[in-house]
């Protein structure tokens, strides 16, 4: 039989039959390394809440910075924003959030456990699980919860006004429409993204950060013609999903699902949801919707102003409409920790864990590694001279295939060694992460050298 071709999607399931990763491997390994913890760690944690380490704030970064340059900076049609957490109460009311953002949700009256009733089908009960289901515990009838997270705004009781963490990040692109298409003078069809938190009080936070109730979304709003939304909606899904395979995730572990008219939210006419093959199963990590005029429309009922715009060449006036893209940045994150974990065989009965991130959304791109501590002085000077670029690590601590090891943990696609020889022949050997290839690289290139090797396959 021939080998699978390396990218292709019948090694990429070889590779997940031969080491399934379980999320009992993966979380300890991200709290190990520094990618990701629980919040308030030592107060025993808070559900649904997450800390991003030093390795892990640069993975999200990375991603975060790749998406504003794929979605952002390379487009003439789409502007960037950065808007208030908190909006005007009266937004949510206009986005239907108050009156339809909530899931049904039942009480044990013996347990006084909440569960979410459309989640409970073949579920065992936590507190009894040997003895029954869910669906056989003492429940109350089904009510709406919203999931909503409220503050108070105002130093006075009286005084003080309900407001909501935005649980998406899109509303302030609606509402702040006009400003933006008159000050960055675009006409439609254009779009305005932007990347921030968002908030959802889930009733069950579960699978590490997939449902989490702090987390972060970059979404994108594009403002088009009603006679163009069929193409605008194609257009997007399918960049979207070019998108999550240039990140390096295999064929194998991506697909778009179609939304059924019933799973639709209250804004959607049409959703594809991409998802990626979770340890725990195929989930959502991106939705791109087709919202039609339910925002702008909804806007301007609410706040009495009018967006609509007039088309300069036939005079028609019309309400645009939206397509939109939403990710979750950290469930991204999670499916890129997933799709780079591998374990595997070096030889002499020796095994690594390694991370196989794309090079240029690994944490750390470079480590520079003397070969012994009396090389320290110009490895050092290396360091120094790098980390004006990347994200470099110096490391002098321990024999070099502990130190090999502890990068190929992190994900780093580099490590720089200065060796006896690097004096006399200005050179540095650069290992890479992959194939443990070992090239001799003249120190005065090195950054241009690295530099390509980063943005290869970009
Ligand atoms: N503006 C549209 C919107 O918010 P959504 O499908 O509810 O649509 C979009 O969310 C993306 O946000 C999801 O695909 C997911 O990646 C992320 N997301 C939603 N809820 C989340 C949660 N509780 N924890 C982590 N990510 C979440």
């Amino acid at each position: 039989m021939p080998e699978p071709a390396p990218d292709s999607p019948a090694r990429d399931l070889e590779e997940r039959e031969r080491h399934p990763l379980a999320m009992e491997t993966l979380v300890p390994l991200c709290a190990s390394r520094g990618f990701i913890y629980p919040a308030s760690e030592i107060y025993g944690g808070i559900a649904g809440f997450w800390d991003y380490g030093p390795l892990g704030v640069e993975l999200k970064n990375n991603l975060k910075a790749l998406w504003w340059r794929r979605v952002v900076r390379e487009r003439d049609d789409v502007v960037g924003i950065d808007s208030a957490i908190i909006s005007h109460p009266r937004t949510w009311e206009a986005s239907g959030h108050v009156e339809h953002f909530s899931d049904p949700m039942v009480d044990c009256r013996t347990c006084k456990r909440r569960f979410r009733a459309d989640q409970i089908e073949g579920e065992r009960c936590p507190e009894a699980p040997r003895q029954r289901a869910i669906s056989e515990c003492d429940l109350t009838e089904a009510r709406e919860f919203n999931l909503m997270l409220r503050t108070e705004l105002g130093a006075s009781v009286d005084d003080a006004m309900t407001a909501y963490l935005r649980p998406e990040t899109c509303q302030p692109i609606f509402s702040g429409f006009k400003r933006v298409r008159e000050t960055a003078r675009q006409k439609v069809p254009f779009g305005i993204a932007q990347i921030g938190k968002a908030f959802r009080n889930e009733i069950t936070p579960r699978n590490f950060t997939f449902r989490s109730r702090e987390f972060e979304q970059a979404e994108m709003e594009f403002f088009c013609h009603p006679s163009t939304r069929e193409e605008w909606f194609a257009h997007w899904r399918d960049e979207r999903f070019r998108f999550h395979r240039e990140l390096g995730i295999g064929e194998s572990l991506l697909r778009v699902r179609p939304h059924a008219a019933d799973e639709l939210a209250h804004y959607a006419r049409a959703a594809d949801d991409i998802e990626f093959l979770f340890p725990f199963g195929w989930q959502e990590i991106e939705g791109i919707h087709d919202r039609g005029d339910w925002d702008l429309s909804r806007h301007t009922q609410y706040s009495g102003k009018e967006l609509a715009v007039t088309d300069e060449q036939t005079k028609e006036r019309f309400v645009p409409m939206v397509i939109e893209t939403s990710v979750g940045v950290d469930r991204t994150t999670l499916a890129l920790l997933v799709a780079a974990y591998a374990r595997e065989e070096i030889g002499e009965g020796d095994e690594r864990t390694v991370m196989r991130f794309h090079p240029a959304l690994a944490p750390i791109k470079a480590a520079v590694l003397p070969l012994s501590k009396k090389l320290a002085d110009p490895a050092q000077a290396i360091h120094r001279d790098l980390r004006k670029h990347f994200n470099t690590f110096y490391d002098d601590a321990g024999n070099i295939g502990r130190r090999y090891r502890r990068q190929d943990e992190a994900g780093t696609p580099f490590c720089v060694t200065y060796d006896f020889d690097s004096a006399e022949d200005g050179c540095v050997t650069v290992r890479e992460r992959d194939t443990m290839s070992q090239d001799r690289v003249p120190v005065e290139g090195l950054t241009s050298y690295l530099r390509d090797r980063l943005e290869e396959g970009l």
